[in-house]
């Protein structure tokens, strides 16, 4: 063998290892499970690692998925629900036997890459009232220092993700230089700040556009977005703002210098947009926003105020129809997948192409070929409205709400969807598609254009024939490799 072809099988093996190796600058992702109809964890990661996702953000420590994440290179950003405040502020005990059963139980080599634990998700919201104003730092508190006790101060942080609303710029000079915390928890943000910076901690922010466009006719479509034209710049002293969202991140920058924490690390804990429930909300505007995000946050280019990389994770994975709907009804839509793993929309995660597209999760089991419609031949719709408002509590007919994809549907077609929902929600058994004789399954998909009549996952047997994959997944990867194999050979063939 000459020099040259040892020097281009070593090139082709360093690019293979570059291609496997995960770079710090990529993009993390929220998986919330609040869906009647989950995906196995082991599918969701193994779609997570074909895609590229080093970063995740979880919003409580579920058993399956961790268990399901151990061995992978995915770094995990691990909360602690607002509902166990209190007692992780009140008990260092409690605090340190949730990081002794749910970090220090995963963190050794070869396990799970616990990288954060998020105390709390968004605790100083203005609509919580106060509840947790009191409980979060105690609570924070007691977590990092139970981390710091067990030896694992130093490689996993304790951060609290809060909502936007911690921070502004008063009305009088609306611009990112004049930010400050909300002068309500000023004083508690700053001790927080103290603590977050002596263990090296990051401070973590939930950013959204789109609520900005939701909340408010007047807004400037384009300013929510990062390609937009049509919208006055703001002009603040020598920086020139072209996007809510840089505005709003410098606004959080100055808030922190002015505390005295100029150099802060920032997460952006949750940034995206949904795709149904709203007139704003759909595929369109959901990818022209994550693709311009992921280009802008990956280029290093970084805010006006504040050069380098923007550290996101994506707001959200996969669709989760049991959310509450009270921030509205595009909450349960705000997934870059559908509730079955398939991608809705092309996304170049390293944010520099147009058209490449998501891998879906695979080998999904559904439910029969199985609807259940109005019944066509009652003409008496006595108690119809009643039925339809049962069927929709108990289901997700965000669909059906107004800029939404059904909304174009008859009163009978409403019906339709609501009585559809009610049946797949409840696992396709017969007794759920009667509604006194106004409703009856039918095998003719009901979907009309965009208005998709789903069907469910049959999660009771989607996961039993995992060990058959495992077998085919690895004579893949075998063939992948004799491939691989063939090609170095035919490279140093050609080069003699
Ligand atoms: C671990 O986390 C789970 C999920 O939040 C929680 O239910 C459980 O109580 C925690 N374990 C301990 C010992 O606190
Ligand atoms: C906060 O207060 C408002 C008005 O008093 C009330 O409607 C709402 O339910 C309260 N929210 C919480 C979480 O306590
Ligand atoms: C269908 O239901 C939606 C949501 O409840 C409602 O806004 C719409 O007016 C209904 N359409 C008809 C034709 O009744």
């Amino acid at each position: 063998m000459s020099r040259n072809c040892i020097f281009r099988i070593l090139l082709v093996l360093l690019l293979l290892l570059l291609m496997i190796v995960p770079n710090g600058s990529s993009v993390g992702v929220n998986w919330g499970t609040m869906a009647t109809h989950q995906l196995p964890p082991e599918k969701v990661v193994k779609m997570l690692q074909e895609n590229g996702f080093h970063k995740l953000k979880l919003f409580e420590a579920d058993d399956r998925i961790l268990e399901a994440l151990i061995g992978t290179d995915i770094e995990v950003m691990l909360a602690i629900p607002n509902s166990m405040l209190f007692l992780m502020s009140q008990d260092p005990q409690a605090a340190a036997s949730w990081v002794d059963s749910n970090v220090t139980a995963y963190t050794y080599h070869g396990g799970v890459k616990i990288k954060y634990v998020a105390v709390g998700n968004e605790p100083f919201l203005k609509s919580y009232n106060g509840t947790y104003l009191q409980l979060t730092l105690p609570a924070l508190r007691n977590i990092q220092q139970a981390l710091n006790d067990a030896g694992l101060g130093s490689k996993v942080k304790a951060t609290i993700p809060f909502n936007a609303d911690i921070y502004n710029s008063p009305d009088s000079n609306p611009v990112p230089s004049a930010g400050e915390f909300r002068p309500d928890v000023r004083d508690l943000a700053i001790e927080i700040l103290h603590y977050l910076s002596i263990n090296n901690a990051p401070f973590t922010v939930n950013i959204y556009p789109f609520l900005s466009l939701y909340g408010n006719d007047y807004f400037p479509i384009d300013f929510a977005f990062f390609d937009g034209t049509a919208y006055k710049p703001i002009k603040d002293r020598d920086l020139t703002y072209t996007n809510v969202f840089d505005a709003n991140f410098d606004t959080l920058v100055s808030a922190l210098a002015k505390a005295g924490y100029p150099d802060m690390k920032i997460i952006v804990g949750e940034v995206g947009w949904p795709t149904d429930g709203d007139k704003h909300a759909n595929i369109q505007n959901a990818k022209r926003f994550n693709q311009g995000l992921l280009r802008h946050a990956l280029s290093g280019e970084g805010t006006p105020a504040r050069v380098g990389i923007i550290d996101i994770y994506l707001f959200s994975l996969i669709d989760e129809n049991a959310k509450s709907i009270e921030p509205g009804s595009f909450e349960r839509h705000w997934g870059i997948f559908e509730f079955d793993g398939k991608p809705k929309y092309e996304l170049d995660l390293a944010g520099t192409e147009e058209e490449k597209g998501l891998i879906p999760v695979e080998g999904v089991r559904y439910m029969g070929k199985r609807w259940c419609v109005l019944n066509p031949n009652v003409n008496d719709w006595e108690g119809l409205a009643d039925s339809v408002d049962y069927a929709c509590s108990l289901s997700d007919c965000t669909a059906l709400e107004y800029g939404s994809s059904c909304n174009q549907l008859t009163a009978q077609g409403n019906a339709s969807y609501a009585f559809n929902m009610y049946y797949q929600v409840n696992n396709q058994k017969s007794w759920n598609c009667d509604f006194d004789g106004l409703a009856v399954v039918t095998q003719q998909d009901p979907s009309y254009g965009n208005c998709l009549f789903p069907i469910m996952i049959d999660y009771t047997s989607s996961s039993s024939s995992s060990s058959s994959f495992l077998v085919d997944e690895r004579f893949f990867d075998l063939l992948v490799a004799i491939f691989m194999g063939i090609v170095v050979f035919l490279m140093v063939q050609y080069d003699q």
